[in-house]
């Protein structure tokens, strides 16, 4: 389980793999918080939720959406992980965000896994406001045909192969663009998120004016009528 480590406290759970001298604070719901100061751990089993109730049938029941009138034949669900598989260019930005064969084979071998619901990761609607470079963009204004259209298209043919629904999720990153991609984020209030995240920094953002707003509003209705051309049909 644990090895080499000092506690401070010991806690009875974790599945956290910790870089060394990393302080963790764990949260239970049934007990106080616990501090655990570690110079190296692996990984441990996860602390199970004990239910009286152990028939998970139910999770291989078809589940239908009332809105859309779509029905996933399956109650598992492919969280949105972002893929960062799409073109990117640092100075032609109109050639980024192009989904690459490699996203698509992503989505074929996702789509052999009998998930009932898959959620793409972060789907960006300008060139230049991304959570990263290698996002997938579908740019506000952009044409449904050519080559943009016909990767998104093939992504999502290979995610429904087999029988799953698939959800494009529409993005915008607000603050959250790094620094190296767009030095004047707009966001939802001018509040910088500071300091040096995973390798990155962020400038601070401006406030959204009134057409920023509308900006956004426009490029997210053209992705919906993208999603339901691209990923809801066939
Ligand atoms: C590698 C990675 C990429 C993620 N990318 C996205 C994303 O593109 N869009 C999003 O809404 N959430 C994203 N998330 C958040 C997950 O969808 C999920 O909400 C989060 O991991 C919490 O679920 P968990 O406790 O099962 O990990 C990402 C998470 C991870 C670990």
């Amino acid at each position: 389980m644990f090895k080499d480590f000092e506690l401070k406290r010991i806690c009875r759970t974790s599945t956290y793999n910790l870089s060394s001298q990393s302080q963790v604070r764990y949260e239970h719901s049934y007990s106080k918080p616990l501090y655990l100061t570690t110079t190296r751990m692996t990984m441990g089993p996860a602390r199970r939720h004990v239910s009286d109730n152990k028939d998970a049938a139910s999770l291989g029941q078809a589940l239908k959406f009332e809105f859309s009138g779509q029905t996933a034949r399956n109650r598992f669900l492919k969280g949105a992980m972002t893929e960062l598989l799409s073109s990117w260019d640092a100075d032609n930005v109109e050639a980024r965000g192009v989904p690459s064969e490699d996203l698509v084979n992503l989505y074929r071998i996702f789509g052999q896994g009998d998930i009932g619901l898959m959620l793409s990761g972060n789907i960006m609607i300008d060139h230049d406001h991304l959570e990263a470079a290698g996002n997938a963009i579908i740019p506000r204004g952009s044409i449904f045909s050519g080559a943009r259209f016909e990767a998104f298209k093939r992504m999502a043919a290979a995610a429904k192969m087999h029988g799953s629904l698939f959800i494009g999720q529409v993005s915008h990153p607000g603050r959250q663009v790094k620094s190296n991609i767009q030095k004047h984020p707009i966001s939802a209030s001018d509040v910088q998120l500071e300091g040096n995240i995973l390798g990155s920094t962020f400038e601070k953002p401006r406030a959204a004016t009134k057409e920023d707003i509308t900006n956004v509003v426009e490029g997210f209705t053209h992705f919906h009528a993208t999603n339901k051309s691209t990923f809801q049909t066939s």
